[in-house]
């Protein structure tokens, strides 16, 4: 759990991680890869390591190089597995990206369904959909999917579904027809800066991907895809968080190695809230494409109607993080999610700090209040669990946050980089040692309530 010391401004300079969601479909790319796959910049969270655990079932070797930050290498020396057990899918949804790469390079793949989540319904239809038009034979048996198929083909796949585009379903078709006969053109497929990622590495290895960053992907299969070396995008929704950690405090933060272009209508959004957003410094890597991206309060922040949606949109990931911000605004302000309707669980522990919110139809409405007071809250999922973090933050006194463990799957030393910028949080026991600070303050918390 976190004990969090709150209202106090943080201020300072910070480096952006590489992109977990990234990451995560690049490693399983290894897979389709018959030499080294170098990566850098890949970040130390626990859905890498996981994923890590799942391709060494599958017959991949992986080492993390000290050479460089995030550095990783991937290769698959044996081809006799495809079975990505329950155990290890069930741990971290993002399991599923293994299916396309083991049908496409192995002919045969069983993978346990990812299962429910806190955020909402996640079916796997598209991306089931989307493989059996590339020819694979499914079936879903005993909670697993069974997939085959001799050689994938190339063939018109849409993946349009009610909410939009599916992110990791594109991932998944896009790597298995990188190995298919002839060409593969997706449509409705998700324009999300990991797709790109992904896609550019694949190219790297040599296959012939056009279109990225589009709703149309042309994928001209290729019969080997060769050994490579790639950087990891910069982490928009950590970058995104951080921000926001400047803008609920009353701070001044930077954050260098960022990535501006991939986060454009979030930082047009924190201006429209009053957030003095600075952008782009010559200080950046031009070739990369980073930058820093400084984010200073500006007085009380300003209510909105905010739209989560799929890219260029404002990001579902950062919907949560935002509503804690527009706890605070002057004035009201409303919430959709056009990804994920009902991603709305952070808004009952928010309101246990001092939050007035509500729902009204599709909406959450949001009363600012003029602060935030501590309370013991419960994280949900990944990024509630940055959203009452940051209301953490902000508030006055102490909130202690339980079941952190799922900030750690997505979030690289988040402690770490926000006590840099004079935030007080401490990572503790959840059933703290008798006498202990921390001891007397839940023994009088228990008193009171
Ligand atoms: C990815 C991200 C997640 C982010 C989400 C939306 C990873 C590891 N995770 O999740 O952090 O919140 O994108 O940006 O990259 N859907 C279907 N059928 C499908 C697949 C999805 O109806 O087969 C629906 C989902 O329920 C959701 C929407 O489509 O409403 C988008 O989901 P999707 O893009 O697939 O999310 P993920 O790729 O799982």
């Amino acid at each position: 759990m976190f004990v969090i010391s709150g209202g106090r401004p943080l201020c300072g300079v910070v480096s952006a991680s590489g992109s977990k969601n990234a990451a995560l479909p690049i490693m399983a790319a290894s897979l389709v890869c018959s030499g080294q796959l170098r990566l850098s910049r890949v970040p130390d969270v626990v859905d890498v390591h996981s994923l890590r655990k799942l391709l060494a079932t599958l017959g991949v070797r992986s080492t993390i190089t000290a050479d460089e930050p995030g550095g990783m290498t991937l290769e698959a020396t044996s081809q006799k597995h495809h079975v990505a057990g329950y155990e290890l899918v069930r741990k971290m949804r993002a399991g599923i990206c293994v299916l396309g790469p083991l049908l496409a390079s192995r002919g045969h793949a069983r993978v346990s369904l990812p299962g429910g989540c806190n955020i909402g319904h996640r079916p796997i239809d598209l991306h089931l959909r989307g493989l059996s038009a590339l020819g694979a034979d499914l079936r879903v048996e005993n909670g697993y999917v069974v997939a085959e198929a001799d050689r994938l083909r190339g063939a018109e796949v849409n993946l349009a579904g009610p909410h939009g585009s599916t992110v990791t379903g594109t991932c998944n078709i896009m790597t298995a027809a990188a190995l298919a006969s002839g060409r593969t053109v997706i449509t409705s497929a998700a324009c999300e800066p990991e797709v790109i990622d992904l896609g550019h590495c694949l190219n790297r290895m040599g296959g012939n991907i056009s279109g990225l960053g589009t709703p149309v992907i042309e994928i001209d299969g290729v019969d080997q895809l060769a050994g490579a070396t790639h950087e990891v995008i910069p982490d928009r929704i950590e970058t995104g968080t951080l921000l926001i950690a400047a803008a609920i405090t009353g701070g001044d933060v930077t954050v260098l190695d960022a990535r501006a272009d991939h986060l454009v209508q979030t930082t047009n959004l924190l201006q429209h809230l009053g957030v003095c957003v600075q952008l782009p410094s010559s200080s950046g890597d031009a070739h990369r494409g980073t930058c820093e991206i400084r984010a200073r309060a500006n007085g009380r922040i300003r209510a909105a109607h905010v739209v989560a949606g799929p890219y260029p949109g404002v990001p579902t990931d950062l919907q949560a993080q935002l509503m804690a911000l527009l706890c605070i605004a002057h004035g009201s302000s409303t919430v959709v999610d056009r990804v994920f309707p009902d991603r709305f669980l952070h808004a009952a522990e928010l309101m246990r700090l001092g939050a007035r919110i509500h729902r009204r139809g599709d909406s959450a409405v949001i009363d600012g209040v003029a602060r935030l007071g501590g309370a013991n809250v419960m994280a949900g999922d990944l990024r509630a669990s940055a959203a009452l973090v940051l209301a953490g933050l902000a508030a006055e006194g102490h909130t202690e946050i339980r079941r952190i463990y799922h900030l750690d799957r997505g979030y690289e030393q988040l402690e770490t980089k926000l006590n840099g910028l004079g935030a007080r949080i401490t990572r503790t026991d959840d059933t703290p040692e008798p006498g202990s600070p921390h001891w007397r303050r839940q023994r009088r918390t228990a008193s009171t309530t």
